[in-house]
């Protein structure tokens, strides 16, 4: 009797710390802050205190040199670029079906939704090898770039 209580016991804290991880968050110190992930799905959190400027977040998604995002996805509402590619799904209307913290880590590093996505990691500055000296220590994006891009991408509907 005694010893099924003790077992029942230990099967409820079990199932409390099972619940407790699924809630906590990991947090990702592969970039030039840390953040946290939550559910391997989203970052909460935006990485800095200003609010995206998305009008500099359409600029960063053009730059061949940052976002180049067009590389890969086709946008709509930038006719305005001629190329875009098709490597990707089409972002045109994006802003209805994920939300900003899913996007965010999108953007930050979509290895950890999909480790076989060729998507780069445009948050991430550390474990990388062979970069060139300039680029040290230093990830594609900034975190208010990041920022200003999800602004951009919140706009697409
Ligand atoms: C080298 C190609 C490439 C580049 C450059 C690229 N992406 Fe992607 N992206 C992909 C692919 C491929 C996917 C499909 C999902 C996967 O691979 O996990 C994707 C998925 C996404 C998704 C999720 C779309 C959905 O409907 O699920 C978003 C949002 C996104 N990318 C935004 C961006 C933004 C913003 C940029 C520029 C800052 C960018 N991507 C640059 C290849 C790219």
């Amino acid at each position: 009797m005694k010893k099924r209580m003790l077992t029942g016991l230990t099967a409820l804290g079990l199932a409390a710390s099972f619940a407790a991880m699924a809630h906590a968050g990991t947090v990702m110190k592969d970039g030039p802050t840390p953040y946290e992930v939550i559910g391997g799905m989203s970052v909460p959190k935006p990485l800095t205190d200003k609010p995206g400027d998305p009008a500099n977040g359409r600029k960063v998604v053009a730059n061949r040199k940052k976002g180049n995002c067009l590389a890969c996805h086709k946008i709509k509402q930038m006719q305005d670029f001629l190329f875009h590619g098709e490597i990707g799904p089409e972002l045109s209307d994006i802003a209805e079906n994920m939300p900003a913290d899913e996007m965010r880590l999108r953007m930050a590093n979509p290895k950890v939704v999909n480790p076989d996505t060729i998507m780069p990691a445009f948050y991430k500055s550390k474990g990388l090898y062979r970069v060139m000296k300039k680029f040290k220590g230093k990830s594609i994006l900034t975190a208010q770039e990041i920022e200003d891009v999800i602004a951009f991408l919140r706009t697409l509907k």
